[in-house]
């Protein structure tokens, strides 16, 4: 994000302003992500806001002016009618709420507004952007193309949200945030450690952002063909019972089952199971967000907060592998309707191109914990995967790369400063991620030793050709 602002070249006003359905629809994902900015603001009370609970994370009042930052830079003073760029509410401090040229861990030390500034700018910076989608529309700008950068703020905000809750995992002390318990499973007997053949062949990747797709990010497009051998996978993401087995049977202390990097990392940090679990008397539990439970009470919910390096040494003593990037998306848009070999991906999501609700998928922070497997028979793929949206991001086997043709849109710095990097990608959502950025063609991306996000995985293995 550079912060020069060229001198405002006058536009014709736009022709004509958005349709009310889309205006509605870019209001409602705007003040959906601002109710949850505040509710996980709100939960704490000032010096929580200012303090770092962890270095791998920012205060809580940074990310909330960052995210006004971010919505004043690209929407206040570039998405104007008429107008390639006008004043916004606070130039003065882009350099503070920078996230690439300010790394987490030196946050604190800035000179941040503070929390009753932060939120105060926040809306401020919202009632400008509410004016502008009153009179918005578009006018030639591929910012403005389909309200797409109302699209891109609103999951902006989303990401934030979903990174303030990892900071509130983090955060010691009682339960802050209150969340209704996920749904239960009557099915998670039958689909613990079973298998679905895919028969692979070619599919559509990634997107071309048309139709409800249209807030689809830069590095999700543009959709091309790719070619994947037969695999089997995993019907439901790993479960805290089945890591216990692998905790149980010396999972951190052989060698054999590690990569080089995953056991320097585990040795030097001294892991030997998930984050957020200890043992107590003898027995693993697990804390979220303040309150800890046996894991045999979520026994069949997926295990969240490991690493790739852990996924990885778990899928290897299964006797498995991690799915790649490609095989993951293949499964989650498989559509055996649509003909094709081994079946076209035309689907948005697994059980089709409808929206998810709460009858499909773990989304929007609604539970704060991963469902168990099975718990979402409605969302499950046509091959019978389930929670492939929702629940835990799921570790891939895959870098992060462009797709070819890839162009950096609106910024350099949201993917493609990346590529190339020490990387490994995340795919589907957490129960932590907005419906708004909740799409099969998603791709998030963290460092092979991260487990403060709400990261989880489930296992694959390649098929002999038919
Ligand atoms: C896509 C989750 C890796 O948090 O670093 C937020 C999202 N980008 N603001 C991150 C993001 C800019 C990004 N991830
Ligand atoms: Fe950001």
């Amino acid at each position: 994000m550079t912060s020069d602002l060229s001198a405002a070249t006058d536009r014709p006003a736009s022709a004509a302003r958005y349709p009310d359905a889309l205006r509605r629809r870019l209001a409602r994902e705007l003040a959906a992500a601002r109710a949850r900015t505040q509710a996980l603001t709100d939960a704490v009370g000032e010096a929580e806001l200012m303090r770092q609970h962890s270095p791998l994370m920012s205060p809580l009042h940074w990310d909330v002016a960052h995210i006004a930052n971010m919505e004043d830079f690209w929407l206040v003073r570039r998405a104007t009618p008429g107008q390639d760029a006008s004043p916004g509410v606070r130039e003065d401090i882009d350099h503070l709420y920078d996230a690439f040229t300010n790394p987490r861990s030196g946050r604190p030390e800035l000179p941040l507004l503070d929390p009753a500034e932060a939120r105060a700018y926040g809306a401020s910076v919202r009632e400008r952007a509410l004016a502008i989608l009153e009179e918005a529309g578009a006018d030639g700008r591929a910012l403005l193309d389909d309200g797409f950068v109302f699209g891109m703020i609103a999951q902006h905000e989303q990401q934030h949200v979903e990174t303030m809750l990892a900071t509130h995992q983090l955060r010691k002390g009682p339960r802050a945030l209150d969340a209704d318990p996920p749904p239960a499973s009557s099915r998670a007997r039958e689909l613990v450690g079973s298998e679905v053949f895919h028969p692979g062949g070619t599919f559509t990747m990634g997107t071309d952002a048309t139709g409800p797709d249209v807030y689809a990010l830069d590095n999700e497009r543009p959709a091309h063909r790719v070619e994947v051998a037969p695999f089997h996978l995993d019907a439901a993401p790993v479960t805290n019972a089945e890591y216990a087995r692998f905790v149980a049977d010396d999972g951190y202390a052989r060698r054999e089952l590690w990569s080089e990097a995953g056991w320097e990392h585990i040795t030097s940090e001294g892991w030997s199971a998930p984050m957020a679990w200890e043992k107590v008397d003898g027995v693993w539990h697990r804390t979220s967000f303040g309150v800890r439970e046996p894991i045999t009470d979520v026994a069949d919910q997926p295990v969240v907060h490991v690493c790739f390096h852990e996924a990885l040494a778990y899928a290897t003593w299964a006797g498995k592998r991690l799915p790649t990037e490609v095989e993951w998306e293949y499964a989650a848009r498989f559509d055996p309707a649509a003909g094709g070999e081994g079946g076209a991906t035309t689907r948005r999501f697994p059980w089709g191109d409808d929206d998810p609700t709460p009858e499909r998928a773990n989304l929007d922070g609604r539970h704060l914990q991963p469902a168990p497997v099975g718990a979402y028979p409605a969302g499950a793929s046509p091959l019978g995967v389930h929670q492939l949206i929702g629940d835990v991001w799921e570790w891939c086997d895959s870098g992060f790369e462009g797709y070819p043709g890839f162009t950096p849109f609106p910024y350099k710095e949201y993917s493609e400063v990346f590529f190339g990097g020490d990387f490994r990608m995340l795919r589907g959502s957490s129960f932590g991620v907005g419906t708004v950025n909740a799409r099969t063609t998603f791709r998030n991306w963290d460092l092979p030793i991260r487990r403060q996000i709400f990261s989880g995985f489930r296992c694959a293995r390649s098929a002999e050709h038919a």
